[in-house]
């Protein structure tokens, strides 16, 4: 039996059941019935994760392009596999098929493979929402080059960080991005951060706005002539199922980011074994992921997993407020859209806006409606539900990260009852736990604790690139023997999970990972400062904002405060991207510390959030006084 897709509540239990104890069994058998494999695996999982080590499908060999594109082509070769709909709505949208896909994706990779690109080397990739995306990611995955896609809202500095960290040997990128009213000079801020990175040999430049660029001689190549000279059939390298298919970088509480590895085998039967399952994709739907292919939702819910069932997949450039709060649905209802997976965050910030832009468009082709990237609040989930699905369409709360590859605790639409603001249930195959604070296990329902998975899944990230001790520390210390990831989360008397949010320095702010580390460096870069504290604050939007305790040096003492806030966002504007703006900045005599000189976080994070209850005991502090200034200084709205 096989139970790649899960209909009834009752094989839910039964297929979760059956994953537990026989866990090898239970993806070998979807493998083997759902896959193109070139060599089939001589054992089903390896691993040991006191030392991080995970390896599944050993020997098997295969190249996930075959599974997403060539082996629909018999049956599917007219269906659309990519719907492309533009930033403006006055711009045609396009369907490519799974045939036209074929044939870019071939001619990409010839011209990667003229460029000197082969199995292994890393390619950066910096574009907007335009197919070429889709044709580049897909066009490494073919000759087995890895893809490291940097989300073009990256600033030069990021980008370049990333790039070097994983030695990029070209970077993709186009002349300009859209973007709601605004154009973006992609390119300009490529051409800043290579001024950084000496291991970038060729820049591949599609054309988007048509602005007026300059190529670096030797280095810059436009890409349509390139691939209009391309032979349209290439052949697809032969991959181990243990071989890199991509590096995608998150950030971390400390530190650089992290290129977190995902291997190709693993990562395909379980994107895909997912995306069947919580979209219950059926062949004719029209299957609508609004998040950015820079981001993990991106690779696994737009690309990989969709493409892997033969589905038609939205890709949009735009915006949901260009031209008007009405986009999302305007395009639901050209489109006829059946499932729909976004953000709280644009939830909640079409939620504040007039209803009429929801109520006048016809959704009644939406039959699954999906979030992800923080805690849905109980509002957003509700508004949701009764204004997008009209109460009858189940709404998948899926949890999930860039490092566990897929979805991870979810429900299944039209099989696991819904509960406002609760992933409910595990998917087959993973297995939570709740740890307390002195690292055991809490049995049983209805406890609240740190979130970890016990065993191995086969989409887990593998390693950060370059640094496995890292990867080790980060996620397989806190807890030995099991992969803990960062998170809280609570299990009602039913075993339904709810995720309460970070138990660590990321803060989740509009639904992107950052950590606080990396921001207080490029605030601790102004000359004027002399040390800064982040904390998160509730935002209605945003879910949370950012909130800067600054201590200024003495030079810094008598400038003009306003123009120092502009100066200290612009300085992580530019070292990070406008996302890591501060929505307050506090400027103060101190910071709150312990006498081994660590920040206390808690204590600012409560007056940030208006809460200067119960702040604790302030007694053991090294600086007690200071918290009573923060006090009575703080900003309010
Ligand atoms: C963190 C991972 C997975 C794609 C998007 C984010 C938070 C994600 C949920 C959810 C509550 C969620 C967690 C997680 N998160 N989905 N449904 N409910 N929290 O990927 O950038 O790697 O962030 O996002 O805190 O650890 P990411």
């Amino acid at each position: 039996m096989s139970w790649y897709k899960i209909d009834s509540l009752e094989e839910y239990f039964k297929a979760y059941r059956e994953s537990v104890d026989q866990p090898e069994k239970f993806w070998e058998d979807i493998a083997e019935e759902n896959f193109v494999w070139r060599k089939k695996w001589d054992k089903v999982l390896e691993y040991d994760l006191h030392e991080a080590q995970v390896k599944w499908f050993l020997n098997a060999k295969l190249n996930i392009t075959e599974n997403c594109i060539d082996r629909h082509l018999a049956e599917r070769g007219e269906k659309t596999a990519i719907l492309w709909e533009p930033n403006d709505p006055n711009e045609a949208a396009k369907q490519i098929t799974y045939k036209e896909l074929y044939h870019q994706v071939n001619r990409f990779a010839n011209v990667l493979k003229s460029k000197g690109i082969g199995k292994g080397d890393r390619v950066c990739i910096y574009l907007p929402m335009i197919p070429e995306l889709a044709y580049a990611v897909l066009a490494c995955a073919r000759i087995g080059a890895i893809h490291s896609v940097v989300f073009a809202g990256f600033s030069a500095t990021a980008l370049a960080t990333r790039i070097n960290d994983s030695e990029c040997k070209m970077v993709i990128t186009s002349d300009g991005a859209f973007r709601g009213g605004k154009t973006i000079d992609l390119k300009g801020i490529v051409d800043e951060a290579l001024e950084q990175c000496s291991c970038v040999e060729n820049v591949l430049v599609a054309k988007r706005i048509n602005s007026d660029i300059e190529l670096k001689e030797n280095r810059d190549h436009w890409l349509q002539p390139l691939l209009d000279e391309a032979a349209d059939s290439c052949e697809a390298e032969t991959m181990d199922a243990e071989d890199p298919l991509f590096i995608l970088y998150t950030s971390g509480s400390t530190g650089k980011p992290k290129g977190m590895l995902h291997t190709t085998a693993g990562y395909m039967v379980y994107s895909s074994f997912t995306f069947k399952n919580i979209f219950q994709y059926q062949e004719e739907d029209i299957y609508w992921c609004t998040a950015d292919i820079g981001w993990i939702t991106g690779h696994s819910y737009i690309i990989y997993g969709p493409l892997a069932n033969g589905a038609t997949t939205v890709m949009f450039e735009g915006v949901p407020s260009y031209p008007d709060f009405g986009r999302f649905w305007e395009v639901v209802q050209k489109h006829k859209i059946h499932q729909f997976y976004t953000a709280p965050t644009a939830i909640r910030a079409l939620a504040k806006e007039n209803l009429d832009f929801v109520e006048n468009y016809d959704l009644s082709s939406l039959k699954v409606l999906g979030t992800v990237g923080e805690p849905i609040n109980e509002e957003a989930w509700h508004w949701y539900n009764d204004h997008v699905g009209k109460k009858k369409n189940p709404i998948v709360d899926t949890w999930w990260q860039t490092e566990t590859g897929g979805i991870m605790i979810s429900p299944i639409p039209y099989v696991t009852p819904t509960k406002p603001t609760y992933a409910t249930l595990p998917l087959p195959g993973i297995q939570p736990g709740l740890m307390d604070e002195t690292g055991k296990e809490i049995i049983g329902n209805q406890a609240e604790g740190r979130l970890c998975i016990k065993f191995p899944w086969p989409s887990m990230a593998r390693t950060i690139w370059g640094d496995h001790q890292r990867y080790k520390e980060t996620y397989f210390t806190a807890f030995p023997g099991n992969y803990f990831t960062g998170d809280g989360a609570l299990r009602d008397e039913v075993g339904y999970y709810r995720i309460t949010g970070r138990v660590d320095d990321v803060i989740i702010v509009s639904g992107h990972n950052l950590g606080t580390a990396p921001i207080e460096d490029a605030i601790n870069e102004h000359p004027a400062v002399a040390e800064s504290a982040i904390v998160g604050f509730p935002h209605d939007i945003k879910g949370n904002a950012l909130y800067g305790y600054v201590i200024l040096k003495e030079t810094g003492e008598g400038r003009d405060r306003d123009n120092l806030r502009k100066e200290i966002n612009q300085e992580i504007s530019d070292k990070i991207g406008p996302i890591a703006k501060l929505n307050k900045i506090q400027f103060v005599p101190g910071l709150p510390k312990t006498r081994s000189g660590k920040i206390m976080r808690r204590i600012l994070r409560k007056i940030a959030s208006g809460d200067t209850s119960n702040l604790g005991d302030t007694s053991t502090l090294l600086n007690p006084e200071v918290v009573e200034h923060i006090m009575t200084h703080v900003i309010k709205d």
